[in-house]
């Protein structure tokens, strides 16, 4: 297997969409401020940290990432997902660590440890860009059976072995990813609620909180606009 930077192989970006980031994510993830302002400038302006995982000629497993800044005291750290994209793109600060934005595994792949591999490459990355460390703010995988259970309560539960209950969080911790702390409001979209309808093929005929499958949080919905705040965990990986 081999890792090659997006900005290579436009052959590989024109296929990424429906290979991997469709069946990985819920559409409505696509619909956040930041990342409808800035996603497809990536691979441009980072295109060291843009990369994909290749099986012979088969595209099976990605990451994206991005260098922002964090002095590393806990009241500097980035409220999540977003906030990470605004300083490195808004924030005027000079960037000092990495930040993950997405790793996806093709679904017939998953359960191969590939992750742990692209998690290499993200830390291999952060150290040839010379940043300090690596950073994410972790979309745990069973969060969404819990949409009820506030995120600082999720990220304590712990399996009989110790090993973390979430798979994702475990995966992170079992190649020395360290918990840091809840991103309580990782990323945020607001929309129309017949765009929410579109996007997730529930119908919301009225006002009110709604648990919608695949989703970390409730959707609140309030004349005529829905509004989901994501909750995320957010690991370090020192170099
Ligand atoms: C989360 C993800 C990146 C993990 O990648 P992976 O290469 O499958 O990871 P691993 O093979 O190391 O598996 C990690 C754990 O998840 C479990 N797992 C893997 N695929 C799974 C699936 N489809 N459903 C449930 N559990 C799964 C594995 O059994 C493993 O658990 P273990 O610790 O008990 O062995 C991958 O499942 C994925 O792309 N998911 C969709 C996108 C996503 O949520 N990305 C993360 C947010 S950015």
């Amino acid at each position: 297997m081999k890792v090659v930077r997006y900005a290579d192989r436009p052959d590989l970006r024109a296929i990424r969409y429906e290979t991997l980031a469709k069946p990985a994510f819920p559409e409505y993830m696509n619909h956040n401020v930041p990342g409808g302002k800035y996603w497809s400038r990536l691979s441009d302006d980072f295109p060291d940290l843009q990369l994909a995982l290749l099986d012979g000629d088969e595209l099976v497993a990605e990451l994206h990432s991005i260098p922002t800044a964090w002095d590393g005291s806990e009241g500097d750290l980035p409220g999540g997902w977003d906030e990470s994209f605004l300083r490195a793109y808004e924030g005027g600060r000079r960037p000092d660590v990495l930040c993950a934005l997405a790793i996806a595994v093709r679904p017939d792949r998953q359960g191969e440890r590939l992750a742990a591999r692209m998690l290499q490459e993200m830390r291999a990355a952060a150290e040839r860009a010379g940043l300090r460390e690596l950073i994410a703010p972790v979309r745990p995988t069973f969060k969404w059976r819990y949409p009820l259970i506030p995120i600082e309560q999720y990220m304590t539960w712990r399996r009989d072995d110790g090993t973390h209950f979430d798979p994702w969080i475990r995966a992170h911790e079992r190649v020395g990813g360290e918990i840091l702390g809840p991103a309580r409001a990782s990323m945020r979209i607001e929309a129309s609620v017949s765009d929410w309808q579109s996007w997730t093929a529930m119908q919301f005929p009225d006002d009110g909180d709604y648990i919608v499958p695949e989703m970390l949080a409730p959707l609140y919905v309030r004349r005529g606009v829905g509004c989901h705040v994501e909750p995320n965990v957010w690991l370090r990986h020192r170099l």
